[in-house]
């Protein structure tokens, strides 16, 4: 099979990969589309036959008129500042087609139009330049792959982190969470262990996905409180539920964030239906639906940890898991290994958006980086372990040690 035929091949295989969801007004449309596409790719051939007579020119140029065809008949990008551009010759750009069918299989993802595959295929190419560049160069010191967020725009992911100054001043503000006691009773110097993670005592309940949501925010309080009732209740897991926040706590705003202060003062006051009744559906519903008689999860206290690692340490071997909040860099995206150590400049000058998450524990690799590890809600194909980040652990890294709070429930 010449080139040329399997480049039909492949976009024929991109315009038709979304048969699924195929109803009879859309498949006349697309084989519409296709039959354009082929007409008009029929005609590119003809015109590169003819017009450049193909058997009269060098090899290296007539690798080049391919590529150059190539290139717009399958409407890649064409970034001379690309990595991916330097070592791009036909073959990996076929390679990349393969590739983002492959994905697309591993992930289940459907796209409803030919013009959506296209507009993913893009963000995908985008995603995997980023991540070639990121690994090569050690960005972080972490390691980059792909994940359910790599066929998304860098828009879509900033548009599913908080705005930037969302948590200005939450600490002033709170009227809920409190400074920690002075007499609160706990070993202040105790020597740590090297290493210490709830996963292993099996209070930490599994990673969840916000989706295209900002309510990070009312994830990481629902982990949270999921951690602090198994572990003052004998290792019970509940699963609980998110979408309470969304529909019911109306102080705070859904998809366009909500700070912990409200969320735990919600939580407090009137407690967290079980998932089952009120499962997730990432946008905020008509009502909120939670009644006087059903069982909900509530908490007794919450504080701010004083903000240091040390401090930090002792909440988490003496009470559980600690709240945090941070700003994000694109990189974080698609992290996959490795302590993830983004550099001061970065935490000032390219921070995208703010994110709440949940420390479960921390430790030191073997390069002697200490490390947090750090429960997400991008899904459980985010990261390490089933969605888990390790986040630098004492230099307060895109301020992770800003604003820990710890939970009694
Ligand atoms: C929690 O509940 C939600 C909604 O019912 C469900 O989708 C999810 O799989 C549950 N998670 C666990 C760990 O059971
Ligand atoms: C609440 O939980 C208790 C104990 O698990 C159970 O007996 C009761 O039926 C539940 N009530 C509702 C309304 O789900």
């Amino acid at each position: 099979m010449d080139n040329d035929e399997k480049k039909m091949e492949i976009y024929s295989l991109l315009v038709t990969n979304d048969k699924k969801a195929h109803d009879e007004a859309h498949s006349a449309a697309r084989i519409r589309k296709v039959l354009w596409f082929a007409s008009v790719v029929a005609v590119a051939l003809i015109v590169i036959m003819l017009g450049y007579r193909v058997n009269y020119l060098g090899d290296k140029e007539r690798q080049q008129q391919r590529q150059r065809y190539y290139e717009s008949a399958a409407n890649l990008p064409r970034d001379s500042s690309s990595s991916l551009h330097e070592n791009h010759d036909l073959e990996s750009s076929i390679l990349m087609a393969d590739h983002f069918i492959d994905y697309l299989k591993r992930h289940k993802k459907n796209y409803a139009t030919s013009e959506e595959t296209m507009k993913r295929f893009q963000a995908f190419l985008k995603s995997k330049k980023m991540e070639i560049e990121h690994n090569s160069k050690g960005k972080f010191n972490a390691e980059y792959g792909e994940n359910t967020l790599s066929d998304w725009t860098n828009e879509e992911f900033e548009k599913m982190l908080l705005p930037k100054d969302f948590y200005k001043n939450m600490r002033e503000k709170s009227d809920f969470i409190k400074p920690i006691p002075q007499d609160m009773n706990y070993e202040m110097n105790a020597p740590f262990p090297d290493f210490f993670d709830w996963r292993a005592k099996n209070i930490v309940t599994p990673v969840k996905w916000q989706g295209k949501c900002g309510s990070c925010w009312a994830f990481a309080a629902t982990a949270t409180v999921e951690a602090a009732w198994a572990l003052a209740h004998n290792g019970e897991w509940r699963n609980l539920s998110e979408q309470t926040l969304l529909d019911c706590d109306l102080n705070d705003n859904a998809c366009d964030g909500g700070d912990e202060d409200k969320a735990f003062r919600y939580i407090h006051r009137s407690g967290l239906a079980y998932a089952v009744d009120l499962p997730y559906v990432a946008h905020r519903q008509n009502s909120c639906v939670v009644k006087e008689d059903w069982n909900v999860t509530k908490i007794q206290v919450a504080y701010y940890i004083h903000p240091d690692e040390q401090s930090m340490l002792q909440w988490l071997v003496n009470f559980g898991p600690v709240n945090i909040g941070m700003s994000v860099t694109q990189p974080m995206r698609a992290y996959k290994g490795g302590v993830f150590t983004p550099d001061k400049y970065a935490c000032k000058h390219e921070v995208i958006g703010l994110h709440a998450l949940l420390i479960v524990g921390f430790g030191t690799s073997e390069k002697g980086e200490k490390y947090w590890i750090v429960k997400n809600s991008w899904g459980q194909d985010y990261g390490v372990e089933n969605g888990y980040i390790y986040f630098a652990r004492g230099i307060n890294a895109c301020g992770i040690e800003e604003e820990p709070v710890g939970i009694l429930a």
